[in-house]
């Protein structure tokens, strides 16, 4: 929530960091800006509504700093609004911050600061955190960076809860001081210059070299020379990491948009992810998971734990896992496993599920896991997210670079690096040989089956047409076709704005199958032969109630349905791995037909670092 920019160099600010918030937007977009610090001092455009309406401000042609900070909002402490936007700053206008993230006891504070005469003139959390740095700047002494750094520290020691901050002041023309804790930020190297940023992909394009920043660690930064600090203000080494992604990668390349790129980069994806990790004829390679055969005939569960379509892919995983190592699996969301003290320990593997790795419920569940003795794997799509620097193990999907707010790669990639790891335990455990040999051939073949599915491009759009005005669309699957009728319809409302449900289909007639009516859009995804008869029987019920229908299957089917997607047959367990292209393609062409923005779905931001 909420994408932080920054850059202290020789070029001019401004366009750097309006390039660089306009590729953050997807984590927010209620509010945008931006400040440099001029020969006058601080100055600071800000405004509700998009990054690119800043360019409407005419008092932004006046900002030429060399030095500058930049925010685009999600808005949660006060509506979205000119006031509530970011940067802000002190009273004194000597200090200004951007904030990703949430400061819990900003009331507090709040009160802390009026007692001291302090003003505020926003709404949000994040004011107190310049009038606090000016509080603590006012009983130092002096005008040395130490001074400045200290004034820093002390502040965020009073801080509750979550942020990524960036501090500009007019007392240091040529620096900047950033921190974070659990929120993330990186930091880019250039010559001479040095970049601020929420994540990798918005400053590819000037730099490969990251520094990476772990809680409460502060960077006071000029343009040739970055020093590392932790929150005790003793100076820290920190090495910077190269990261391969090449910029065009975070580029539409010809495409309308970000998540039709994506849909139709997932051939390539899968493929990353399986990497050499497993080849046919050879046991799978997971350097980076090295757990022992009798750890794993220890353990009694495994808890896979995600938020949204990370946790669909989880409970795709449940399936492959409980087959191929015959051990309990039990999935839940982040959010739900944190608070219900749940019973794991150190007999449990717990298994965190995120693209971003900032998710913070998952995170924070993690951790909980950690606390309570279980072993915790991470598997995240960003190398050195803040997920990472907490779990036993990280696994990376390798997808690349995930900007549309709707989730489509990540997940086929999830599944796949599921499948891999229940691969690898299983060969460990000496379980189910043959099983694990024809899987990995149907692995091997998912890049070319995925190319085969998007082939249906044009058959969906049409089907897209006509059902665009509708106002609900159910979804429904048995099995693990289930798991990918959750993930569909979550696609649909969150692009298309449209109401969805997701049953397993066995469920329609104890309550649900009274919502159908004439006309009403009914998906079906049918990939398990030995499904097929009953789930046919479950759609015929519909269409005897007037339903539209749209199946995805593998399967021949002899019946007269309004629209059959036929994809390539694989093994059930990594059949949503196909099954789920044509429903991501589905919500695609309709929010499309219906004029909405798709990578930028109201409400939503891509990285939910706030609980
Ligand atoms: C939906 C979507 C979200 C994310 C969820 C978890 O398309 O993208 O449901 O899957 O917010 O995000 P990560 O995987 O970054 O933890």
């Amino acid at each position: 929530m909420c994408g932080i920019v920054g850059y202290v160099g020789e070029k001019q600010a401004k366009p750097i960091l309006i390039n660089g918030l306009l590729r953050l937007e997807y984590r927010g977009y209620d509010s945008a800006g931006i400040a440099t610090i001029e020969k006058a001092g601080i100055k600071c455009v800000k405004n509700k509504g998009r990054v690119s309406d800043l360019n409407n401000i005419s008092s932004i042609n006046s900002l030429e700093g060399t030095i500058g900070i930049g925010h685009t909002r999600w808005a949660t402490h006060g509506k979205p609004s000119s006031t509530n936007s970011h940067p802000h700053l002190d009273n004194s206008g000597n200090f200004a911050v951007v904030h990703n993230g949430i400061i819990e006891n900003y009331a507090d504070l709040r009160d802390f600061l009026k007692s001291h005469h302090y003003n505020f003139l926003s709404e949000t959390d994040t004011e107190v955190i310049p009038n606090l740095i000016h509080f603590y700047y006012e009983s130092g002494k002096g005008s040395s960076q130490k001074r400045f750094l200290k004034a820093v520290i002390d502040a965020c020691k009073m801080l509750k809860g979550s942020y990524a901050i960036e501090v500009l002041s007019s007392y240091y023309p040529d620096n900047m001081i950033v921190v974070r804790k659990d929120s993330p930020l990186v930091i880019g190297k250039g010559e001479n210059e040095n970049y601020i940023s929420s994540d990798i992909p918005a400053i590819l394009s000037f730099t490969k070299d990251f520094y990476l920043l772990n809680d409460k660690e502060f960077a006071f930064i000029s343009r040739n020379s970055i020093e590392f600090y932790d929150e005790n203000n003793r100076p820290i080494e920190k090495q910077a990491k190269s990261i391969t992604w090449d910029a065009g990668s975070a580029e539409k390349n010809g495409f309308a948009d970000f998540m039709l790129k994506e849909i139709n980069e997932q051939p390539k994806s899968i493929r990353e992810t399986i990497g050499s990790r497993i080849s046919a004829n050879s046991e799978s390679i997971l350097p980076d998971l090295n757990l022992t055969k009798s750890f794993l005939k220890s353990i009694n569960k495994i808890s896979i734990i995600a938020c949204g379509t990370a946790m669909h892919a989880g409970l795709a995983g449940k399936f492959i896992f409980e087959n191929l190592c015959e051990i309990p699996v039990e999935v839940e969301a982040a959010s739900e496993f944190r608070y219900r003290n749940p019973i794991i320990n150190e007999k449990t593997l717990c298994l965190f599920i995120t693209q971003s790795g900032e998710t913070a419920d998952t995170i924070a569940a993690l951790k909980l896991a950690k606390s309570k003795g279980a072993k915790t794997i991470a598997i995240s799509n960003v190398v050195g997210s803040s997920i990472s620097r907490e779990a036993d193990y990280t696994l990376y999907t390798h997808a690349g670079p995930e900007i549309a707010v709707a989730s489509t790669k990540a997940y086929t990639s999830q599944i796949v690096l599921l499948a891999i790891i229940a691969i690898n335990f299983a060969e460990k455990l000496e379980k189910n040989n043959q099983k694990i040999d024809e899987l990995k051939k149907d692995i091997l073949l998912l890049p070319s089956q995925v190319e085969e599915v998007l082939k249906s491009s044009d058959k969906i759009k049409d089907f897209a047409k006509r059902i665009y005005k509708e106002k609900d669309v159910f979804f429904i699957g048995r099995g693990i076709d289930y798991t990918t009728s959750l993930e569909g319809s979550l696609k649909l409302k969150e692009i298309s704005y449209i109401h969805s449900e997701a049953y397993p289909s066995g469920e329609l007639k104890h309550g649900p199958i009274a919502l159908i009516e004439n006309n009403v859009t009914v998906v079906s995804i049918l990939t398990n032969r030995l499904l097929v008869e009953k789930s046919i029987s479950n759609i015929q019920e519909v269409v005897t109630r007037g339903a539209k229908t749209f199946i995805v299957t593998n399967q021949e089917l002899n019946y007269d349905f309004d629209e059959v997607i036929k994809i390539p047959k694989t093994n059930s367990l990594i059949s949503p791995i196909l099954s789920i292209i044509p429903l991501q393609l589905l919500a695609y062409y309709i929010s499309k037909e219906k004029g909405l923005d798709v990578d930028k779905p109201r409400n939503l931001a891509k990285s939910v670092t706030v609980e």
